[in-house]
């Protein structure tokens, strides 16, 4: 199976690479230098030493592998600065590049290392989760949790390049993949065009069909850029990638974070489709429904307090006030809705009382 190789236009522009051979094409690609892996508990006893053997046979000078527990705990200050201590201990050095080779956690916490850790070392993102291949590795949005939040810390970075060998996929458990499909789903809701037809293949990728799932991951990897590439650091229309996410994020927070993303998500695109049908008319509610079954996810959020999900909302709201991001003042929040397929309308104000109706569609 081929390479397929798409170039992220920021300045300076790095390119993500997805097919079978990426481990065999880095160190051709790259100059070799000092090198760590940062990894997880799951992915690293997976597939750490493939990628340690192939940087070795291309002569890089190799530090060590850091690896950390797997899971979104893992993403925070403790183990933040459990990783760059133990780089400093194996002297990963200032022209050092370190191999980010997990989901997204591993990907947002070495993202954050990468540019910290010596006031900035080389990063290259390896995503082995869905979700890390067709949304986290690309973009350059890195961060940490806090106690107070989720991605309260953070930087914007941008690596080397991103490579994605979709076989690292066999190994992913199925409600991972679900969650992957999530953003697949919103992406191609909000791309239309042969982006949307593609999402007939998921059941096919859902199945194992190898290229289903390059389809997918590379049409999806071609939207994010072009967005990223319009909007680096979200000034504009990057924040049409929020969609699901307003309601999502609400929904999680309000769960404890007990709801894996993606099914917050997919209930969070279906309450947002039903404040879309009643602004613009067009009700997208089946297709939703039918999108998500087929990507086995839930339309519905079950059992989760609404007040809680709206004053998550709305904390969500002052941060983005305290970041010097869009808000709006009084009972207002600003959400991504969908004119139609393919057409993403952000910055729309949402009062309370719609926000509510939205939340309670999908928590019955
Ligand atoms: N930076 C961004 O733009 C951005 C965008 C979306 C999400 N995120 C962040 O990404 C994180 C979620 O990413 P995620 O869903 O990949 O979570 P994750 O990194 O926790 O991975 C999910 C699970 O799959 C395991 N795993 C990953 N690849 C595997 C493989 N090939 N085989 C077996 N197991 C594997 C992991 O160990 C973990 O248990 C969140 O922290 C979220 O905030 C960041
Ligand atoms: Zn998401």
């Amino acid at each position: 199976m081929a390479t397929d190789t798409i170039e992220v236009r920021v300045a300076p522009p790095y390119p993500v690479t997805v097919g079978e051979d990426v481990l065999r094409d880095i160190p051709a690609n790259l100059d070799p230098r000092p090198c760590a892996i940062l990894t997880d508990s799951n992915v690293g006893p997976l597939h750490a030493a493939a990628l340690e053997r192939a940087l070795r046979d291309a002569g890089w000078p190799f530090v060590g592998i850091v690896e950390i527990p797997a899971g979104e705990a893992s993403k925070g200050v403790a183990t933040y600065a459990d990783v760059v201590r133990r780089l400093a201990r194996m002297g990963l050095a200032r022209d050092g590049a370190l191999f980010a080779l997990g989901g997204g956690v591993v990907g947002d916490l070495g993202g954050f290392v990468a540019a910290t850790y010596m006031r900035g070392v080389d990063l290259v993102m390896l995503p082995t989760s869905l979700l890390a291949m067709v949304d986290s590795a690309v973009g350059g949005k890195t961060g940490l949790d806090l106690p107070e939040g989720k991605n309260l810390v953070g930087a914007f970075v941008r690596p080397l390049l991103v490579a994605a060998d979709p076989g690292w996929l066999g190994t992913l458990p199925e409600a991972e993949v679900s969650n992957g499909l999530a953003e697949v789903v919103k992406m191609g809701l909000l791309a239309g065009g042969r982006f949307f037809d593609a999402l007939g293949l998921i059941p096919a990728a859902r199945a194992g069909d190898a290229e289903a799932v390059r389809t997918l991951i590379l049409h999806s990897v071609r939207f994010k850029a072009e967005v990223v590439a319009g909007d680096e650091r979200e000034a504009g229309r990057r924040a049409i990638l929020n969609y699901g996410h307003t309601i999502g994020h609400a929904l999680e927070a309000a769960a404890d974070y007990a709801l894996p993303h993606g099914s917050a998500v997919a209930a969070g695109m279906v309450a947002e489709a039903t404040i879309s049908r009643a602004r613009f008319g067009t009700d997208l509610s089946d297709l939703h429904a039918d999108l998500l079954d087929s990507a086995g996810l839930p339309r519905s959020s079950p059992g989760i307090d609404a007040d809680a999900a709206l004053s998550a909302m709305s904390r969500d709201k002052k941060r983005l006030a305290a970041n010097g991001g869009t808000t709006t003042g009084g009972a207002n929040h600003r959400f991504v809705l969908l004119r139609d397929v393919g057409q993403p309308v952000y910055g729309v104000a949402v009062d309370d009382d719609e926000a509510r109706r939205a939340i309670e569609a999908v928590i019955g």
